[in-house]
């Protein structure tokens, strides 16, 4: 046993005097009502995100309470606190400007405040990656819940959610399809409850890739925000938090380079999103891990696509649920995966699928042997375009432009956009490649999710659905298309992306993963001399520590201060 101290005498702040420290600390304490008994129990920290900015978190009075009926049934004691809560509508710029600062929040909170282990209890896209990234760096026992998908609406007949449908259906009014009134009808339908997105997006990502890192409770990820069974989850993730403490069963013994495998296969399985390679690559990165992008690459040509919700495919998250959840996909994904990586249940994910018993009859989890696509949902391109690497969704793609060479339609950042894209003057064809420059994690900042750039009104009004786009930014997981993104090094740092000009030729090949911008060398050199880029700063505030510290999309757009001082391993390991 380790004689650190333990519940509330951990942490004592600095009076000179510990003595004196942990008495003051018990007299505040008693101000609520606590007794010496109360006192004297394991300390459950838990992370609350409620916010009235955040419906994603909108169950967050029910979990709060059932997790704390979980802490006190195992005999722990349950201090909840708040940390930033970030959503994605509700986050000027965008929330992933926010993200490196929750997880500064919650890793500063988690380390002064005397707890034992803590329940991250987190949904909307950047929350899950936030607390892991904090809890990841400041050590303790920890364990993630999910607040849940929300339910589906419907829509005159047809069922609908967010967000892939909310894009869908604005794309139908972008192209005079749909009126004014329609437009209006469904967004009363589109979001039906509290709850994340219920399509496989960021948050849908986040949830099972936690799940498959050993992070949750069996069965953690899929249960919708308002049933019973995510209340279930949420009392079992309380109890399990109290037996990590007991167990001193600490972040690093989870967070390995098997887990981070797992995660990486899963994510490939589930046709996830683009930006769980940027999340998992910083919370790996907490953990001193290198994510190799060409091993990621690798892995993508051997795990099919097996998960069939939209954007990839047709179902939703709830869908997944009563089709057993993870359970039913990690067991097809048997053979691929590290079954010995520990989970917070204190059992390895062999022995948790093991337990998980046999599967039934269901059409949401494809079998390995017929899946709805036949690689990973990513792949990884380089290039001269993108010698840091980009990456692509294949399987939201158009397969008839996954090979194709076409002249650049160049947008130098946001603002052009908006101002010239659906003008009927632009210039722009089908077989055009859109580029759009700065928005990448210095360019916009914060690398939003502008990357899914709109048809030009005038191609969507002639009927086209998709063309290809390249971008230093992300794009929403909800979002289809043929679409490169995170081209790095980004256009705002100097890339080659940067100086790219209207009519150039850029070829796209998935299937030799590359992404090409037809300029010879010399002529790029010529341009840059030309038009040196002056990277963007600011004068104070975060936004000031932003852009100085900030990493580009291959190590994860974290700050480079963040990152483990020591590396300890990489993900995918070689074999
Ligand atoms: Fe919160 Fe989609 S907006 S999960």
């Amino acid at each position: 046993m380790s004689d650190q101290p333990k519940g509330l005498k951990k942490g004592l702040t600095h009076y000179g005097d510990q003595g004196f420290s942990l008495f003051l600390r018990k007299a505040f304490i008693k101000g609520a009502g606590y007794t010496d008994d109360a006192l004297d129990r394991p300390v459950i920290g838990i992370t609350n995100t409620g916010s009235s900015y955040n419906p994603c978190h909108g169950n967050m009075p029910q979990l709060l309470e059932a997790v704390k009926r979980g802490i006190m049934l195992a005999g722990g004691l349950p201090m909840d606190f708040p940390t930033i809560s970030v959503h994605e509508s509700f986050s000027a710029p965008t929330s992933m400007y926010l993200r490196n600062l929750m997880s500064m929040d919650t890793e500063e909170l988690v380390r002064a405040q005397p707890m034992d282990a803590v329940v991250l209890i987190g949904g909307c896209d950047k929350t899950v990656p936030a607390q892991l990234m904090g809890a990841a760096s400041a050590g303790i026992p920890a364990i993630q819940l999910i607040t849940g998908s929300m339910l589906t609406g419907s829509h005159r007949g047809e069922r609908v959610g967010a967000c892939t449908d909310c894009r869908r259906y604005w794309g139908k009014y972008r192209a005079d399809e749909i009126d004014d009134q329609e437009i209006a009808d469904v967004n009363n339908q589109l979001v039906a409850s509290v709850g994340t997105c219920s399509v496989m997006g960021t948050a849908s990502t986040m949830a099972c890739v936690a799940e498959a890192l050993g992070m949750t409770v069996p069965g953690g990820a899929s249960p919708p925000a308002v049933t019973a069974d995510r209340i279930r989850i949420a009392e079992q993730t309380g109890a399990q938090a109290v037996e990590l403490a007991r167990q001193g069963l600490t972040i690093d013994k989870i967070l390995t380079p098997a887990a981070f495998e797992n995660a990486l296969r899963v994510l490939l399985a589930i046709g996830g999103s683009t930006n769980g390679i940027v999340h998992l690559t910083a919370i790996a990165g907490r953990m001193g891990i290198d994510i190799d992008l060409a091993g990621l690459d690798r892995l993508g040509r051997e795990t099919p696509v097996l998960l069939d919700l939209k954007p990839s495919g047709q179902h939703y998250m709830e869908d997944f649920h009563h089709a057993g959840g993870m359970a039913t996909l990690l067991r097809e994904l048997k053979p691929l995966l590290r079954l010995e990586a520990m989970t917070v249940t204190g059992r390895t994910l062999g022995e948790e699928i093991e337990r998980a018993g046999e599967g039934f009859n269901q059409d949401v989890v494809r079998p390995f042997d017929r899946p709805i696509y036949p690689q990973g949902g990513l792949a990884v391109l380089r290039g001269n375009l993108a010698p840091g690497g980009a990456i692509i969704k294949q399987s939201a793609a158009d397969p008839t432009l996954m090979e194709h060479e076409g002249r650049a339609v160049v947008f130098e950042n946001s603002a052009d956009l908006a101002a010239r894209i659906d003008s009927d003057e632009l210039d722009v064809t089908a077989d055009d490649i859109l580029v759009l420059k700065n928005i990448g994690p210095k360019g916009a900042p914060g690398m939003p999710e502008a990357g899914y750039i709109p048809i030009p009104r005038k191609l969507a009004r002639a009927g086209v659905k998709d063309i290809v786009r390249v971008s230093d930014g992300r794009m929403s997981g909800t979002a289809f298309g043929t679409i490169v993104l995170h081209v790095t090094p980004e256009a705002a740092v100097g890339g080659p992306l940067a100086h790219v000009r209207n009519g150039d030729r850029i070829r796209l090949s998935v299937k030799d993963r590359e992404i090409a911008l037809l300029v010879s060398d010399e002529e790029l050199a010529k341009r840059s001399a030309e038009h040196p880029v002056v990277e963007p700063t600011a004068e104070r505030g975060y936004r000031k520590l932003f852009l100085q510290t900030v990493t580009q999309a291959d190590q994860g757009v974290d700050f480079d201060f963040l990152r483990a001082v020591k590396n300890t391993g990489r993900a995918p390991e070689d074999r």
